[in-house]
Parts: C-alpha cells; sequence; structure tokens
C-alpha cells in the first residue's frame, strides 16, 4: 500500500514527444509516489501545453532551458525522454545539479556516454535508471520469476522478434545527427533486454555477438532489419530480429531443458498479449507497464537503491548494439 504521508518524488519530464505524451506523463499520473512537477521542450509553447495538459505542479512549469529547469531546488528528478543522442548530456547535467534521472532506451548513443553517464551519478550520488518497460509486463514479470527459480529447467535457447514498417525514413532514428541505430534503438534494445534479463542469471554474461544488417531498402546509414545470434557463458543461445520494414506479429520464446514458454504480441505499450507455457495458457493481469517502472524509480530514489535497470545494466546493452553496428 502506498503511503499517502510520503511527499511524491518530483519529475520533470525532458522532451514532449510522443512517448512522453502518450505513456510517461500518464504513467507518472497514475503511480504512487511520483508527480509530474516541470517540463523541458525546444518549443515554449510546447513545453506550455504539455505542462498544462498533464497537470504539472510545479507553480512555473515550463521550461525551454535544461540549466534554468535543473536549478530548481524542488525538483528531485528528471525523467529523459528525447531523442537518443541528447540522453548523456542531459542526463550528465541533471547528475551534476544533484537530481535523479530515469532515462529512456537505450540510454546513450556510445558506450563511451553510457559510461560517462553512469558514472556522473555515481559520483553525484543520484539514482539512474533505464526506461526498460517490459520488465513491467505483469506476465513477462511471472514468467522471468520462474525462469530464475527452474520453472523450465536448464534455459538452452531465447528468440525474440519485434518489428514494424515505417513509411519513409523521415524519422530522427533514421540520421545521424541525432540517432545512432533505427529498428535497433527503437525496439531491438528492448529484446537485448528481455533476453538478458530472462537468461543472464542463469546463463552468465553474453560472450559472442554475430550480427547481420541490412540497409536495403532507404540505402541510409542506420540498421533497417537487423539479426542479431548471441551465446551465453553457459554455451545458452539467442536470437533477436528487428525490422522498421514490415508489420508482423510481435514474438517472443523461451526454451529450457524442461520447458517453453510463447509469447505471442505481448512485446508493445499495453501490458497485454498471450502466454503459453508447456503446462498450457499463462493467465496474467494486463496492466500499464509503464506505470509499473515509474513506481519502481520512485520507490528506488526513496529507498536509496538502484532501480530496476541502472546505468550499469543500461551501458552493457549499449556496448552491445555498439558492437553489433559499430
Ligand atoms: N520505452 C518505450 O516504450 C519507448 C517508446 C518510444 C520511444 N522511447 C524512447 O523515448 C525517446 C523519445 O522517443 P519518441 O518516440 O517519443 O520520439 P519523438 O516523438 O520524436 O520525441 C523526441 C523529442 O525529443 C525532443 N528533441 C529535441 N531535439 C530533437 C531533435 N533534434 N530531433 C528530434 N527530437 C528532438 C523533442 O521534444 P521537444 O520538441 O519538446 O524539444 C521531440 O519531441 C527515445 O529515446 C526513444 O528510444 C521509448
Amino acid at each position: 500500500m502506498p503511503d499517502d504521508t510520503v511527499r511524491p518524488i518530483r519529475i520533470a519530464m525532458i522532451a514532449t514527444g510522443r512517448i512522453a505524451g502518450n505513456a510517461l506523463a500518464p504513467a507518472i499520473e497514475r503511480a504512487a509516489g511520483a508527480e509530474l512537477w516541470s517540463v523541458l521542450s525546444r518549443d515554449a509553447g510546447r513545453a506550455r501545453d504539455f505542462a498544462e495538459r498533464h497537470r504539472a505542479a510545479s507553480p512555473e512549469p515550463a521550461y525551454t532551458d535544461l540549466d534554468a529547469l535543473l536549478a530548481d531546488p524542488d525538483l528531485d528528478a528528471v525523467l529523459i525522454a528525447s531523442a537518443d543522442g541528447l540522453h548523456a548530456g542531459q542526463c550528465i547535467a541533471a547528475a551534476d545539479a544533484g537530481k535523479h534521472v530515469f532515462c529512456e532506451k537505450p540510454m546513450a548513443t556510445t558506450a563511451a556516454d553510457a559510461e560517462r553517464m553512469t558514472a556522473a551519478c555515481r559520483r553525484a550520488g543520484v539514482r539512474l535508471g533505464i526506461a526498460y518497460h517490459m520488465r513491467w509486463h505483469r506476465g513477462h514479470r511471472d514468467l522471468a520469476v520462474a525462469a530464475h527459480a527452474g520453472r523450465f529447467g536448464v534455459l538452452r535457447h531465447m528468440r525474440v522478434q519485434w518489428s514494424m514498417r515505417v513509411p519513409d525514413d523521415s524519422n530522427w532514428r533514421a540520421h545521424p545527427e541525432v540517432g545512432r541505430w533505427w529498428g535497433l534503438a527503437a525496439v531491438g534494445t528492448h529484446c537485448l533486454d528481455q533476453v538478458r534479463w530472462y537468461m543472464l542469471p542463469s546463463c552468465g554474461e553474453i560472450t559472442r555477438l554475430t550480427p547481420l544488417v541490412t540497409r536495403n531498402a532507404f540505402r541510409g546509414p542506420h540498421d533497417e532489419t537487423a539479426l542479431l545470434a548471441l551465446e551465453f557463458e553457459s554455451g545458452a543461445t539467442a536470437e533477436i530480429c528487428t525490422s522498421v520494414l514490415f508489420d508482423a506479429p510481435k514474438r517472443m520464446e523461451v526454451y529450457g531443458s524442461d520447458g517453453h514458454a510463447l509469447f505471442d504480441d505481448t512485446l508493445g505499450r499495453f501490458g497485454t498479449g498471450r502466454i503459453v507455457t508447456h503446462e498450457g495458457e499463462h493467465a496474467f493481469e494486463a496492466a500499464d507497464p509503464y506505470t509499473g517502472e515509474v513506481e519502481d524509480f520512485a520507490a528506488a530514489v526513496r529507498e536509496g537503491r538502484d532501480p530496476e535497470v541502472n546505468g550499469e545494466e543500461g551501458a552493457r546493452n549499449v556496448a552491445l548494439l555498439e558492437e553489433a553496428v559499430a
């Protein structure tokens, strides 16, 4: 039960784009122990609209200047929901100002930046969490606990496929200014996080990564379809397929020596889909995963512990993306 007497963690939203408006601000509103305090946008009107629409609580909630937003002594934390290439500078500025950071995935566009962010937050004594919301899908969580407890026997293999069909290459992810990867940054990093979450505890680190990346449709600098083959210390394996060229049912499969789990259309924003294991249908409650991740971050700040995915784990994910597509 949330304790109503504790002041909520006051969070500033950095950027007013799609995920900030559609998922993150509503999640902050629903989350126990958190409140939207202020907003940063390149455009003053957009910052004001966003602050009003999502009921930001600060008496002065709208900013276009990061340093001015961070100078607010009543602000506790920032949620960085800007384009990938902007995360590092914004995170380090927030840490240097003594604010906790919850950062969208991928946390950076280079492994070196990811390490600088992690070091800046550790140095400043602030919490750094990376927003892999799929860890808060109730069904995924149930079966991660089951996998860690050995319900599938020895884990041998995972397969994850998440794709979408984009109409053109106008998105910033297709270009190098503030993007580094396309499908891999949009969804592949989530696939990698799922595989690492399920397999690392019993299979050890990823020891080998073999990528196959195509850029044939738009002929730009970034990945369109990407296939990653992974091997773990234990000898277990995994495959990831991401693409921006076709729509398909999203799919995750977990195989162990004594059982398996198949996830149909569970990957995505809504905490829904269907899961069948070797024991039959796995029923779970459909719940907003973004609310779960915000509640975990706020609790981590209050309790002085790392959030579910800390900076080191986010940085390892970025290093693997970098290894896949240098
Ligand atoms: N966990 C998830 O489920 C999920 C889903 C989607 C995205 N994400 C992550 O969230 C972040 C934002 O993604 P999004 O899909 O919301 O993107 P988006 O709609 O394009 O929003 C990005 C925002 O960043 C700000 N920005 C500042 N400089 C920019 C520039 N040069 N180019 C583009 N945007 C710039 C803009 O806000 P202002 O105009 O207000 O400054 C823009 O609205 C990314 O890191 C992405 O990987 C996570």
